[in-house]
């Protein structure tokens, strides 16, 4: 614990402060909480260049509260080790320059254990400049702790993701963690109607959101019917069944390509063994339950799907009015839903000046946005006006997808 803590122990600092310092030591142990499963080796492994090392999470999220919060806000700081920028800057361009994304599983130093001593340093300055900030300088630090806390969330996320695919190359299944569940689905019948009309969407008010959520702005939406269940693995087996993955009609130019390119055949992390499915999972491999929705999915897969099904992927306009208005069951906690949206900025957006600009900004051309959460999503970390972005191929994150119709707006017109 910092000296300043010891002399002014938390109970004594102002609520707000209090509240973030709370705020702070849970962000911090919930990502040591997720990589104690993780031995050494583990968190060293890069499986593809989308997914980072356990380790790198650990002193990436580490480095940004250094250089964005510490450093600007510290005179006397001690950077822990100069050579760390270089190591753990991910794409901050104004940041200055850092390892190539795709060699980060090489950096075998610093180890696991020092990491970890980096990340009990960096704790203490940010607990002491929460103690001491003065009053002035307070709004600003609460903010960028604030962006510093969610980001370690997103990260917190990716660990699991990117373990994942790590034992997935792995041919005796490792599980992260035998006694992992995955959630309970609680799926609805049918669809919801979505009538013609014009709604305010993006964030709006109190409470922390992303830069790319806003600014709220009208949108005509409908008419549309939107399910209420994420599709399910027995759905996506009749797909599988009926051809879909070798039915070049079914897709779009780009995904047949990457069916032919990468041998899809069924979502990630599906094998057939021993007369049946089974699927990859935290707790290592598990007979594929046919009622729990699908997850690893890429957008290709998404939309072939749809257009096999004879239905759509709402877009992310559609899937919020239903979210916001309770419709759409398991909306969070299971898997992201691809929709066909575009991440593009909504009107007006404009990013915020200096290297934080960069955060999400810079990445709203040729991605596709999912919504919801998944359960690898930290608790309280999403929101019904966040705005999830993947590549299309991408299908290492826990990604499924609900359908929209259309039928009766074209039988209309
Ligand atoms: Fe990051």
């Amino acid at each position: 614990m910092p000296a300043a803590l010891k002399e002014a122990p938390s109970n004594l600092l102002a609520p707000d402060r209090q509240h973030h310092l709370g705020a702070f030591r849970r962000v911090r142990a919930e990502t040591e909480r997720r990589a104690a499963p993780l031995s050494a080796e583990d968190q060293a492994v890069q499986s593809m260049p989308d997914a980072s090392p356990a380790k790198w999470h650990r002193a990436h999220t580490t480095w940004f509260f250094e250089t964005f919060l510490v450093q600007p806000n510290v005179p006397n700081y001690r950077v822990y080790d100069e050579r760390f920028a270089f190591l753990f800057n991910s794409y901050y361009v104004a940041a200055g320059p850092r390892h190539a994304r795709p060699k980060r599983g090489l950096i075998t130093r610093p180890n696991a254990a020092e990491v970890a001593d980096y990340r009990a340093h960096v704790d203490a300055a940010v607990e002491t400049l929460i103690a001491e900030a003065g009053a002035n300088a307070w709004p600003e630090i609460a903010r960028i702790l604030e962006v510093g806390l969610n980001h370690e969330e997103q990260h917190q996320e990716l660990m699991l993701t990117d373990i994942l695919h790590a034992f997935a190359q792995n041919p005796t299944h490792p599980a992260y963690d035998a006694n992992w569940q995955p959630p309970k689905s609680n799926p609805g019948e049918g669809y919801v109607e979505l009538p013609e009309g014009i709604h305010t969407l993006g964030h709006q008010g109190e409470g922390y959101c992303f830069d790319n959520e806003g600014p709220s702005h009208r949108v005509l939406v409908g008419p549309v019917k939107l399910a209420r269940s994420l599709v399910t693995n027995a759905e996506w087996l009749a797909f599988i069944n009926d051809g879909g993955y070798a039915n070049p009609m079914l897709w779009l130019s780009d995904g047949w390509a990457a069916v032919q390119t990468e041998g899809w055949q069924a979502p990630g992390y599906w094998q057939e063994r021993d007369g049946g499915w089974h699927q990859l999972t935290l707790a290592g491999l598990r007979q594929l339950d046919p009622s729990a929705p699908v997850t690893h999915i890429s957008y290709y897969e998404a939309d072939a799907f749809a257009r096999w099904a004879g239905k759509h992927l709402p877009t992310e306009q559609e899937w919020e009015v239903a979210a916001r208005a309770g419709h759409l069951d398991d909306a969070f906690g299971i898997v992201w839903q691809w929709t066909r949206s575009s991440y593009s900025p909504y009107p007006g957006f404009v990013a915020c000046d200096g290297a934080l600009g960069e955060y999400n900004g810079k990445f709203m051309v040729n991605q596709l946005v999912l919504r919801g959460s998944s359960l690898a999503t930290p608790a309280g970390h999403s929101r019904v006006t966040y705005r999830n972005f993947f590549y299309p191929p991408a299908r290492w994150q826990f990604s499924g997808l609900r359908l929209a119709d259309y039928a009766e707006r074209y039988s209309l017109s």
